[in-house]
């Protein structure tokens, strides 16, 4: 049977639906998660759920310990996880709060320990990583996303930039020269984490702002926190219709 955890991001550390059954201080020998491994009952379905940037958001994406949640939650027989990552939208179409089930990664982070395969090997360890999300569980997020009729872009390239500050003009020019949609600061080494740990793991990714210098307005935690909020009702809609089918 399939062991479904979610991964919260801004907007999303907690979810009121989930009945909580147990909590667990879990370790890793990578350290600390980001906080308690909370599992419960959400739509039916038995799952994890573990905030990212921990329970009262104080954990800047750059800090996070990728590596001890992927761990903790592999150790709790997780073989399949939804993440949800707020992002800024760079592609013209997109508005705020829309969704997006993005196809592929660049990765522009550049001080996060990305991998588990360091030392004490055998023998040296490249992944597969061509197709960084699990088809399959995008399959399922587009298809339930289509049937809700939710407003969700079905294909787009996610830039993971290191943060914590936002982007220049210039940097979101590039990204979108590179064919980036999307930009933001916790996609990555999350996904290749998951990919090394044989986890099938998909992303939502919802679109918080317009990207740098994509709009007159000055971008804010307020204007963030504000447009996450409708996007995330958005999430919970789709969730409660895709983990019934995991
Ligand atoms: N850039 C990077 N990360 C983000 C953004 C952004 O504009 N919005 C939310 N997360």
């Amino acid at each position: 049977m399939t062991k479904l955890a979610i991964i919260g991001g801004t907007g999303l550390t907690s979810i009121d639906d989930l009945k909580i059954t147990k909590k667990a201080v879990a370790q890793s020998p990578f350290g600390a998660p980001s906080g308690i491994l909370q599992t419960g009952e959400l739509f039916g379905k038995e799952l994890y759920f573990l905030p990212r940037h921990g329970p009262s958001h104080t954990i800047p994406p750059h800090k996070v310990n990728y590596r001890a949640n992927l761990w903790v939650l592999k150790q709790a027989g997780v073989d399949t996880i939804i993440a949800v990552n707020a992002v800024g939208g760079i592609h013209a179409d997109l508005q705020a709060g829309q969704l997006v089930i993005p196809d592929q990664i660049i990765d522009y982070t550049t001080s996060r320990t990305n991998t588990f395969f360091e030392e004490g090997l055998k023998e040296v360890v490249h992944i597969d990583f061509t197709e960084p999300y699990c088809p399959s569980l995008r399959e399922k997020l587009i298809s339930c996303s289509n049937k809700l009729s939710i407003n969700c872009m079905e294909q787009a390239t996610y830039a993971a930039t290191e943060g914590p500050r936002l982007e220049t003009a210039q940097e979101i020019n590039r990204l979108e020269r590179d064919g980036c949609d999307i930009v933001g600061m916790t996609g990555m080494p999350e996904a290749a984490l998951a990919r090394e740990l044989d986890i099938c793991y998909a992303c939502i990714a919802v679109v918080a702002n317009q990207a740098a210098g994509r709009s007159q307005e000055e971008i804010t935690m307020e204007m963030i926190s504000k447009n996450l909020n409708s996007g995330i009702e958005t999430v919970k809609k789709l969730l409660s219709a895709v983990i019934p089918t995991i």
